[in-house]
């Protein structure tokens, strides 16, 4: 008898631990809160890649689609609504075969290149640096230059920046001036190079890390914040090399960046981006998270260099990349935007927010018609993104001070292996504290409870993210599937939040103190 009142309590233990490890708990460290969320870590990119400028944002003025002097208005209000803060241009590898004064003076008379990248089509120019310039005045976002060092020189990147920047009498200011634009523009975001070790010349970190040196030089411009073209993935030794041979001049490099896709099976075979079951959601979901870890493990580098954490990861481009919709022109990498990339957006950007004492700048490519797109164009139609969504819910987020959190989450197994259901990130900024939530799991809700230590919320208001299947995506002419709607399934008691997450769902829940 005894024996079995014995083993009857140890299953009971059992039980009893594993309900309560199955439990998701977050506590928000609201004490500790000091640093700010960048709001350029909410930044786009466009390039001069398939339609993403030319059709998404910028169409001819004498086009049916209604515009302002070229840009549709329908892009330039959806970008204002979401806050758009920082936009980078004109590439991508584009960026190193572009020449920049082949993009200035009368349209007309500009010469075209072939777009050696990307389907090999003609690039008239017709966009150049006044018209990007002008746009991201036009949207109130900070603009971001990629210099070409692959293909280029010294002297055209210190020109470029003189023509841009400067207030002083010169040829370059005079030039300008010809060609319509009196005052400098205020460009503090210059990239020396993109991808070097890839399209951009295909070099060793050794040299590049020389030719940084040397485009620093002859770079200037007033605050500027000069970006070296940083490692892919996780190759650790670029960063390390980068920084051993620059950080010790902190005045010539304030950013390195970082590429990492989301990659869902392989770069010969990366799936559809509508139809997929629930093992390529998680193994998408998996792929995601491995953001974190490259970081951290980035940041350990830096950290031996810059332990002040002056130089920033600068994530410039980041997201889903899927096979092509079929049917469309393989070097313009178009995709469709489902739920899936909702989450995926939701994730990468707590990410980035947990880690904004290293990550001042994140770029998500791209930002019209291009891979993980926010914006998608036809013609005169236009469709906003579940990724749009994520940013527009986000938006509290910028300028915010990030919330240190301890989050315990469910986990699971899967084909793929192992993958906590919960991602968050928290902040504080006018009077709301701002929880932004993921719940992973494609088929159930989850039930998490979050506490406040001892602060004490007066009220509280939900809006979500989700849909009823996790392949439905917003399509050309009919009624949006995945947007932005309330969410009143919590309940707020003084300084403890009880949530029930429906599943695949990104939630923000705004707490009035
Ligand atoms: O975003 C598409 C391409 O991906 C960019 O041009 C390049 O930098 C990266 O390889």
């Amino acid at each position: 008898m005894n024996q079995l009142v014995k083993l009857l309590s140890i299953v009971l233990i059992l039980l009893f631990t594993t309900i309560l490890s199955a439990q998701n708990t977050l506590e928000l460290k609201i004490d500790s809160a000091k640093t700010k969320i960048n709001k350029e870590i909410y930044g786009h990119f466009a390039e001069h890649l398939g339609n993403c400028i030319y059709g998404g944002i910028f169409v001819k003025e004498s086009s049916k689609i209604p515009n302002t002097k070229g840009y549709r208005n329908d892009v330039v209000k959806a970008l204002k609504e979401m806050a758009i803060p920082m936009l980078r241009w004109p590439g991508g590898c584009f960026a190193d075969t572009y020449h920049w004064r082949d993009g200035i003076g009368n349209p007309s008379r500009r010469p075209s290149i072939i777009n050696v990248n990307w389907g090999g089509v003609t690039e008239d120019n017709s966009f150049g640096t006044h018209e990007f310039l002008d746009f991201c005045e036009l949207i109130g976002a900070e603009p971001y230059v990629s210099v070409n060092v692959g293909s280029g020189t010294v002297q055209e990147a210190s020109e470029w920046v003189e023509y841009v920047t400067s207030n002083v009498e010169s040829p370059m200011t005079d030039l300008r001036k010809k060609n319509g634009r009196e005052k400098p523009w205020n460009v503090k975001y210059w990239g020396m190079g993109n991808e070097t070790w890839g399209c951009g010349g295909n070099m060793r970190p050794e040299y590049y890390a020389d030719l940084f040196r040397q485009y620093a030089s002859y770079t200037r411009a007033p605050q500027m914040y000069r970006i070296a073209s940083g490692a892919s993935e996780d190759n650790y030794n670029w960063t390390d090399v980068i920084l051993k041979n620059t950080a010790n001049m902190q005045w010539m490099i304030q950013g390195t960046t970082l590429h990492y896709y989301t990659i869902c099976h392989n770069w010969d075979k990366k799936g559809s981006a509508t139809q997929f079951d629930e093992n390529e959601w998680y193994m998408t979901m998996k792929k995601t998270m491995f953001m974190d870890e490259l970081i951290v493990k980035h940041g350990e580098v830096m950290d031996k260099y810059d332990p002040k954490k002056n130089i920033s990861l600068v994530v410039d481009e980041w997201g889903n990349w899927f096979d092509v919709e079929p049917g469309t022109n393989q070097g313009f990498l178009y995709q469709q935007n489902t739920l899936r990339d909702a989450l995926v957006a939701g994730i990468n950007l707590n990410i980035f927010n947990n880690h904004s004492d290293r990550v001042k700048i994140a770029n998500i490519a791209q930002m019209v018609n291009v891979l993980q797109a926010i914006i998608l164009t036809k013609e005169e139609q236009m469709v906003l993104t579940p990724t749009y969504y994520v940013f527009k819910l986000y938006k509290v987020h910028q300028d915010a001070v990030s919330i240190p959190l301890v989050l315990n989450s469910e986990e699971m197994d899967f084909a793929g292996g192992k993958l906590k259901l919960i991602n968050a990130s928290a902040s504080i900024k006018d009077g709301y504290i701002n929880i932004s939530i993921c719940n992973l799991n494609a088929s159930e809700n989850e039930k998490l409870s979050c506490s406040f230590g001892g602060t004490t919320g007066k009220s509280a208001s939900g809006e979500i993210i989700t849909s009823s299947n996790m392949t439905d995506y917003n399509d050309f002419g009919k009624a949006e599937k995945v947007n932005i709607k309330e969410f009143k399934g919590f309940e707020l008691n003084k300084n403890i939040l009880k949530i029930d997450m429906p599943s695949k769902s990104v939630i923000m829940i705004r707490i009035k103190l």
